[in-house]
């Protein structure tokens, strides 16, 4: 089996001290991609996108304990599908041979699941990671810059990219395709569109989550609540969400370009 991710660069080692466990939310329908099996269980390239997301923060060395947060009824075809794919060949120690996994069923909303995922983690976890299971394709050199913020003291950091669009805000129609009045034309260069792993210290994101009640977007903002520093670090546009059926398209070209730079 080919591995799409990447080992880290020698300079992201594990410290003494400093467990870090990602969390991946991976509960949600995927109602927007149309019909068909939950969005993290569709395939790329034959893989389920769970899967290269699991890869994905396993490919950090600093990164020990992967949580997923499965489908409320479907924890236990998530967990076999981890065990299938963690150990090919039914050999111990492949690629994912440091990295421990459990699974959960997740909640109603993101947030939800978020939360589920948290009340997972062993208390010696002092970092977490949240990482949404439709960007299965972020490079470990992000995760690795996530890590390194949060360990340099900032309470939660994300990864983010300028925006290539303007943005409008407007006066939402009640009717969707109604005209919509423009309200404001922030300006473009402050902007930053907010990608995921998004890091903390897992102690203000806990706290975060037990005080803010609000229906949230990300869970960076939870901690924005509390007054607290956000930092964002560059992002990458492979980290990109996969929402809609052109995604997939996106998503598997970046494969099939990867495949011929590694030379597969
Ligand atoms: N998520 C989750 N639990 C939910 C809803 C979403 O764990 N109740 C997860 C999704 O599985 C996804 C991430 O949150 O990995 C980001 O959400 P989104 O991209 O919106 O995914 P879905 O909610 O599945 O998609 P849609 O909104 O189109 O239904
Ligand atoms: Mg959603």
């Amino acid at each position: 089996m080919s591995d799409d991710s990447r080992p880290s660069p020698a300079g992201v080692l594990p410290q003494a001290g400093t467990r870090i466990a990602a969390v991946i939310p991976a509960a949600g329908r995927g109602v927007r991609l149309g019909p068909g099996a939950p969005k993290a269980l569709r395939t790329l390239n034959g893989t389920p996108m769970l899967i290269h997301a699991v890869r994905a923060m396993a490919a950090s060395r600093a990164v020990s304990l992967v949580v997923v947060v499965a489908p409320p009824d479907g924890a236990a075809e998530v967990k076999s599908l981890l065990d299938a794919h963690a150990l090919p060949g039914g050999t111990p120690g492949g690629s994912w041979g440091r990295t421990d996994f459990v699974v959960v069923p997740g909640g109603d909303t993101r947030q939800q699941s978020v939360k589920l995922g948290l009340d997972a983690l062993p208390p010696e976890y002092e970092i977490v990671l949240v990482h949404d299971a439709a960007r299965p394709l972020v490079p470990v050199d992000t995760v690795d810059a996530v890590i390194e913020a949060v360990r340099e003291g900032a309470p939660a950091v994300v990864p983010a990219l300028p925006l290539a669009d303007t943005v409008k805000e407007v006066e939402p129609a009640a009717t969707p395709g109604e005209p919509e009045p423009v309200v404001a034309t922030p300006e473009r260069a402050r902007l930053r569109a907010v990608q995921t792993p998004q890091g903390f210290d897992r102690a203000t994101l806990v706290r975060a989550h037990e005080t803010v009640t609000d229906n949230v977007t990300d869970d960076a903002s939870m901690v924005e609540q509390l007054g607290l520093g956000v930092v964002v670090v560059p992002g990458h546009e492979e980290a990109f969400k996969v929402t809609r059926p052109l995604d997939l398209v996106l998503a598997e070209a970046v494969l099939a370009r990867r495949r011929l730079n590694d030379g597969f």
